[in-house]
């Protein structure tokens, strides 16, 4: 990253630049002939929330007071609508202050788009013909379409996962109702205290033949590491399931766990229970583990996924504070005072990662600012935040939605690079630092003058330092 420049001269980087260079071109072609304005938003503005730290910019001319760079353009694609441009596009640069990932940059680039007057299948049929139109330009070829849709409750509870990765089975099966009366300590514990307990089915013919008892063990020993309190097996031998803890079980139960989990002899099954969440995703994490170890993962195969009836907020299980589960521009689908309210958002996946995001939007002033109280914000911080965009919205807005893909992330998938830095000419590095220029960077103590800062302290930044080093 220190010589990037001369990185790039690489016959794979010059490939991948290409490649963003065309993926742009034919985006905007399609674009404009859907007849969407492409539409410049601000880049020095109000923080808009989407749930990361912002970067702050110093006004000199107002001292002490910020902007702060986009997280994405959500409100002022909102506020176009308002400003009746039917249908609005950009590839826009967005930035937010969060830890960096393989599919995580600082600064990246969004498609973001907004259509007046749509429901949900409008915008969703839009971006399958754009990514139709782009994989024709790109390949010559087209994608599946419609793409599969799974419901939010679906894709946790069978695949342990908001962005499941349907390029293979491996599916979970809630067994908390067939074990709730067994005898074993462990489960009944975890069932009282409202958890799950669910299995998944290794196939003989698969992988359960493949997977011997040391292999099991070793799953077992990476329990921790994939965010489970726990892991148990058993094995379909002789019609029966065997394994260490089959004694605690009475042998109605396990045939109807045999029966419920489609058992047959050689099959091997793992148990994961624990408190829902945090099982669940645990669970997640051993599947696409299993997927990878047992090469169930078919390659060069593309599988996008609209993951589709989200709710509206999360719900934290401890405090029971309500958090947008989108954001809070999201229309809910049902009245805020329901035990459930769903939310009219859903979101783009592709072979496991989440591509894209989009909704239908509040556009009633009063209805947006029952939801802001709803995430725990009283009128001052409603007015202070968000003030002006309540007001915009009581000047009539039309129904509107839209939707924003991850260009870094969508580009690293197509071209089957491991990390969105393979597709982006000048990245930071996981420390969010730029090798190549050296920044950040502290300034000349002038300039904050000007600025009327202080910094409290300035950590000497040492690039030869290891832990600075730009590992992936
Ligand atoms: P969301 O926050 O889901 O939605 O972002 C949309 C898509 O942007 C990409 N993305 C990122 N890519 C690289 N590095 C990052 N740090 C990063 N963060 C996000 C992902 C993600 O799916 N305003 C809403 C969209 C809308 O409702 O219209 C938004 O920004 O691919």
């Amino acid at each position: 990253m220190r010589y990037r420049y001369l990185d790039l001269r690489r016959t794979e980087m010059i490939h991948a630049m290409e490649a963003r260079s065309r993926f742009l071109h034919l985006v905007r072609q399609y674009m404009e002939e859907n007849r969407f304005l492409e539409i410049e938003t601000p880049i020095l503005a109000r923080s808009t929330p989407e749930g990361a730290r912002d970067y702050l910019v110093p006004s000199r001319i107002h001292p002490g007071a910020f902007y702060a760079l986009p997280q994405s353009p959500q409100l002022f694609k909102q506020m176009l609508m308002i400003g009746s441009m039917d249908r609005y596009y950009q590839i826009a640069r967005c930035f937010r202050d969060e830890d960096s990932r393989k599919d995580r940059q600082p600064e990246f680039t969004q498609i973001d788009m907004e259509m007046s007057f749509v429901d949900m299948k409008d915008i969703q049929d839009m971006i399958e013909g754009l990514i139709t139109y782009v994989w024709r330009g790109l390949f010559g070829t087209e994608p599946e379409t419609p793409f599969r849709r799974i419901g939010y409750r679906e894709a946790i509870e069978s695949y342990g996962s908001d962005k499941p990765d349907l390029r293979y089975d491996l599916k979970f099966v809630s067994l908390t109702e067939t074990v709730k009366d067994a005898p074993y300590e462990i489960f009944q514990r975890i069932i009282k205290a409202g958890g799950i307990v669910a299995g998944i089915n290794l196939k003989a013919e698969i992988a359960g033949e493949r997977v011997g008892r040391n292999d099991v063990d070793r799953y077992i020993g990476q329990a921790k590491k994939f965010g489970l309190g726990g892991l148990t097996w058993m094995r379909c031998k002789d019609g029966k399931l065997d394994s260490n803890i089959t004694k605690y079980f009475t042998p109605e139960i396990l045939e109807a766990i045999r029966r419920k989990m489609d058992a047959e002899e050689g099959d091997l099954l793992f148990l994961i229970a624990g408190p829902r969440k945090s099982t669940y995703e645990g669970g997640g994490n051993l599947r696409r583990k299993l997927a990878e170890d047992l090469d169930l993962v078919p390659e060069g195969e593309m599988q996008f996924i609209w993951l589709v009836d989200c709710p509206m907020f999360d719900i934290d299980p401890v405090s029971g504070k309500y958090d947008a589960f989108h954001h809070p521009f999201v229309l809910p689908e049902n009245d805020l005072g329901d035990e459930y309210v769903g939310g009219a958002c859903f979101d783009l996946c592709l072979n496991g990662s989440e591509l894209g995001s989009g909704s239908l939007r509040i556009h009633d002033p009063a209805l947006q600012t029952e939801v802001f109280r709803k995430i725990g914000m009283d009128e001052d911080k409603i007015m202070a935040d968000f003030g002006f965009f309540v007001e915009a919205l009581g000047y009539g807005a039309p129904p509107h939605g839209g939707m924003a893909l991850g260009v870094d992330r969508f580009l690293s998938i197509l071209l089957g690079k491991e990390t969105i830095r393979d597709v982006i000419a000048f990245p930071k590095n996981k420390r969010a630092v730029s090798l190549l220029d050296n920044s950040p960077a502290k300034v000349d103590y002038r300039k904050l003058e000007e600025l009327q800062i202080m910094t409290l302290a300035i950590e000497d930044m040492d690039f030869e330092d290891p832990e600075n080093a730009d590992e992936v």
